[in-house]
């Protein structure tokens, strides 16, 4: 492994030797260049990529755009994006890029380091080789070039002397970049050692947490490269959240607000992946933060959040008393949840997307839980006008249909009866005997 990593040293000698604005010579054919960050690759026979979702794409086919690394070397293709923390050699042989899982082995001798840094000094090429020779040396004082290095360096620097004060105005003049999709990704991409120790550090002013926190916030809101890096590479992130709003002791107005930052996370990873929560512990730190916090916003995050959970089980292909079993184990409090569901459902501000969204948990539940769970008259009445309200739209003749929006209203009407008519009839029933 060290004899194959040194194998770096001639080539990037090569590139030196060729100046900042050559291209790295391979033998069968030209290399693409750009002064993206872990874009350059050596892949003969690229035409022009280009991103389709979290795909390159070009005249041969699709790829991810985040390189997948494994423990074996792979080639990295064009324009592919690096997570940190891999082996990287060029491969003399074929003069294309591979990587592979670091594995902690590949330390830099003296030497390399040295060519290291005239090469970031001197060209673009070789960054991604330095960006991951950096991650593996583990080099807290790792200056990677990338667009916003300089803002972060000047963060970092600020963090150092304990000026929170500066660190937080810096920190807000890159803010508007965060919304950006490929900024985003080149910030999270290099920054998220910072960033993830800035929002969880508890000795850390709360206002300079909470701008941190509402930075990778805005990083992760409808950027799948973003979500998946995250998910990739800083899977204890979730994790880390989830232990830090549990430390909270006192509910003070700023907390609230950083704790909302951290429930808009976590709802963004595990809508993207429900996998993120599993545990007991994680639905008990949710409802203590629902009844603690009055705010409606927060309140449906948290909505969403257990429904990814609930409608993951549901969507399982099992018997439903195992549905119902397995929700029960991890969330004791299930029919408290329901409860929530009912209650803001009926919310005559609630948007269509929540309703749906909490409309399909509540049939999920009822058709794992059958009589084990009931809804309240309210909601019965809720949906009794919902039904109507849906009958009429589905009529209304109108030419150019939702089809989305006539399949939910479809729906919706029949669980009157399939769904939710047992209790319905059992209610009825209560009355009369109760008479
Ligand atoms: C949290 O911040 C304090 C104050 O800047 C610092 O001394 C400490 O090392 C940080 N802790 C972690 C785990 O980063």
């Amino acid at each position: 492994m060290r004899i194959r990593i040194l194998a770096l040293v001639p080539l990037l000698a090569r590139v030196l030797a060729n100046g900042p604005n050559e291209i790295i010579p391979a033998p069968d054919d030209i290399v693409h260049q750009t002064s993206q960050i872990g874009g350059d690759t050596a892949a003969p026979h690229h035409t022009d990529v280009y991103v389709s979702g979290d795909l390159l794409c070009n005249d041969e086919g699709c790829y991810p755009l985040i390189f997948e690394p494994s423990n074996d070397w792979q080639v990295i293709k064009p324009e592919q994006r690096l997570p940190v923390g891999l082996d990287i050699r060029v491969n003399l042989d074929t003069g294309l890029k591979e990587a592979k899982l670091g594995d902690g082995s590949t330390r830099l001798t003296d030497e390399m380091q040295a060519v290291e840094v005239t090469s970031t000094a001197d060209g673009a090429e070789v960054v991604p080789i330095a960006e991951a020779s950096e991650a593996t040396v583990g080099a807290n004082s790792a200056t990677i070039n990338h667009e916003f290095s300089q803002q972060f360096a000047s963060i970092q620097e600020a963090l150092n002397e304990d000026n929170y004060a500066l660190a937080e105005a810096r920190f807000d003049d890159v803010l508007e970049f965060a919304h950006d999709y490929k900024h985003g990704y080149t910030i999270v991409s290099n920054e998220f050692d910072l960033l993830s120790s800035v929002c969880l550090n508890t000795s850390l002013p709360t206002s300079l947490r909470e701008i941190d926190a509402r930075f990778i916030l805005g990083c992760l809101r409808n950027n799948p490269p973003v979500i998946e890096y995250i998910e990739t590479h800083q899977s204890g992130f979730a994790r880390d959240i989830f232990n830090s709003i549990n430390a909270v002791t006192k509910v003070t107005e700023d907390i609230q607000v950083l704790v909302k930052r951290f429930i808009g996370i976590l709802t963004v990873l595990i809508e993207s992946d429900p996998a993120y929560i599993v545990g007991i512990d994680d639905f008990d730190t949710l409802g203590k933060v629902f009844y603690t916090i009055d705010d409606k916003q927060l309140r449906l995050r948290i909505l969403q959040i257990v429904s990814s959970f609930v409608n993951r089980v549901h969507g399982e292909d099992i018997a439903p008393t195992m549905k119902r079993d397995g929700i029960l184990f991890v969330v004791p409090a299930i029919k408290d949840w329901a409860r929530e569901y009912m209650r803001y459902i009926k919310d005559a501000d609630i948007d269509e997307e929540h309703l749906r969204t909490f409309f399909d948990t509540l049939y999920n539940l009822k058709t794992d839980f059958g009589k084990d769970l009931t809804v309240d008259a309210p909601f019965l009445n809720w949906l009794a006008n919902q039904v109507e309200v849906r009958k009429a739209r589905l009529g209304n003749g109108e030419e150019h249909r939702d089809e989305e929006q006539d399949v939910f209203d479809r729906k919706l009407i029949n669980s009157r009866h399939l769904v939710f008519g047992n209790e319905m009839a059992d209610s009825i029933k209560n009355f009369h005997d109760e008479l």
